[in-house]
C-alpha cells in the first residue's frame, strides 16, 4: 500500500516538472506564461509555487507514464490519466490548462488544480485532481508546508478561498497564509491551523460567497477556540484584485494589518445590503445585530455594539437595550 502511495507521489512530482518545464521553455506555453505575468506573476513566483501548463493535447503526459513504466491502473486512480471509452488506453485528465501543483503538508506534489485561460462560462475555472488515496480536499491547506515557520513564528495564520490569492498574498509580503479550495473549511482544516497559530485572520472574497464563507468560517473558528478576526475587501474585490489594483502594501497595512472583531464584522455583513435611510432596513438591521448581540456574553462588546447601532440608526441606546434584554430572556426560556 505505502508502495502504491509512493508511486502517485512520484508520478505527480514527474508531471509537475513536466509541466512546469512545458511552461517556462516551450513555445506552447508562452501563452500561459503571459498570461501569468499580466497577473503579476514573477519568474520568481512561478518557479516557487511549481506552476506550469498542460498542453492542449490528448496524450502526453499519459505517454511519459508509459515510457517511465508507471502502472497506468494506478496513474488513473491518481487522477492524472483517465481510461479511454472502449477502455483501450488512457488519457491525460488536464488539458490546456494552467497548472498548479498542491502539496501536502510534507511538501509533496499530491495533486493538481488547472486553470482555464478562456474567460467563457462553458468549462469550469478550474478543475481540480479528484477525491485519491494521496489527495483529500478536506485535508489540504494550500501552502501549509511554506507557511508552517512563518505561521509558528508569528503565532498568526491567513486564511483565503482561493490558492490565487495565498500566491498575491506574497506580494504583500505576507508570508503565513494558506488557502482552502473553495468555500468549505473541514474540522481538519482547523486543527492543523490550531497546532501552530492561535490567532486566525480570514480573509474571503468579497462577493456574496465569500462573505457568507467567511462568517461561516469565523463562527467554526471561533467554536475551535481559535482568536479569529475577519480582514475586509472593499467592493466585491478579492485579495489577488485588491493587491493588483492597490498593491501590496497597501493590502497588509489596511486590510490585514486592520482586521475586525467577530461582531464588528457581523455589523458590517447585516448592513451590506441595507439601505439605513429606509424603516424597515433599518429594523431589519438593528434586529439582526441584536440576534447575534443576545447570544454573546461580553458586556464591554455589546455596549460597543451598541453604541455603533446609535450612531448609525439614530435608535436610542435606552431602547437598543430594552429590546437587547427581551432577546437574551427569550434565549435563556429556550435553553431551559
Ligand atoms: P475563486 O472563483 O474565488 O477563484 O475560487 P480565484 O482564486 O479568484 O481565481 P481567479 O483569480 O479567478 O483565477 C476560489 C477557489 O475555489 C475553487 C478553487 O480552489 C479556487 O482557488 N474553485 C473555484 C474550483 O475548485 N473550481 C472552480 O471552477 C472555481
Ligand atoms: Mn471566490
Ligand atoms: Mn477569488
Ligand atoms: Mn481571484
Ligand atoms: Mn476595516
Amino acid at each position: 500500500k505505502s508502495n502504491e502511495f509512493q508511486q502517485m507521489i512520484e508520478a505527480h512530482t514527474l508531471a509537475a516538472n513536466f509541466y512546469s518545464h512545458l511552461l517556462l521553455n516551450t513555445v506552447e506555453g508562452e501563452k500561459a506564461l503571459h498570461y501569468l505575468e499580466q497577473r503579476g506573476f514573477s519568474r520568481e513566483h512561478i518557479e516557487k509555487y511549481g506552476i506550469g501548463w498542460s498542453l492542449d493535447d490528448r496524450e502526453v503526459l499519459t505517454q511519459l507514464l508509459m515510457r517511465k513504466k508507471f502502472d497506468m491502473k494506478e496513474m488513473e486512480l491518481a487522477g492524472l490519466c483517465i481510461m479511454k471509452n472502449d477502455g483501450t488506453g488512457y488519457f491525460d485528465r488536464f488539458r490546456g490548462r494552467i497548472m498548479f501543483p498542491l502539496h501536502d503538508d510534507n511538501g509533496n506534489v499530491v495533486a493538481f488544480s488547472g486553470r482555464t485561460l478562456s474567460e467563457s462560462k462553458e468549462e469550469a475555472k478550474y478543475l481540480n485532481s479528484p477525491e485519491t488515496p494521496i489527495f483529500e480536499k478536506s485535508r489540504l491547506l494550500y501552502n501549509f508546508h511554506n507557511a508552517r515557520l512563518n505561521v509558528r513564528k508569528t503565532g498568526k495564520v491567513i486564511l483565503f478561498e482561493g490558492f490565487m490569492d495565498t500566491i498575491a498574498a506574497e506580494r504583500a509580503g505576507i508570508m503565513n497564509s494558506v488557502a482552502v479550495m473553495g468555500t468549505s473549511l473541514s474540522d481538519i482544516h482547523l486543527n492543523k491551523m490550531k497546532r501552530i497559530a492561535n490567532q486566525l485572520i480570514i480573509c474571503c472574497d468579497g462577493d456574496n460567497a465569500g462573505w457568507d464563507a467567511a462568517k461561516r468560517f469565523a463562527v467554526l473558528s471561533n467554536q475551535k477556540g481559535l482568536d479569529a478576526k475577519i480582514a475586509l475587501l472593499p467592493g466585491k474585490m478579492d485579495p489577488d484584485e485588491y493587491i493588483s489594483t492597490f498593491g501590496g502594501d497597501s493590502f497588509a497595512e489596511k486590510v490585514i494589518g486592520n482586521p475586525h472583531s467577530y461582531m464588528s464584522f457581523i455589523m458590517a455583513y447585516y448592513k451590506r445590503s441595507k439601505n439605513l435611510s429606509h424603516e424597515n432596513d433599518v429594523l431589519q438591521y438593528i434586529h439582526e445585530v441584536l440576534e447575534e448581540l443576545a447570544s454573546k456574553v461580553s458586556p464591554v462588546e455589546r455596549d460597543l455594539m451598541i453604541r455603533q447601532l446609535t450612531a448609525e440608526t439614530g435608535v436610542s441606546s435606552n431602547a437598543l437595550n430594552e429590546q437587547l434584554m427581551k432577546k437574551v430572556g427569550k434565549l435563556a426560556k429556550q435553553e431551559k
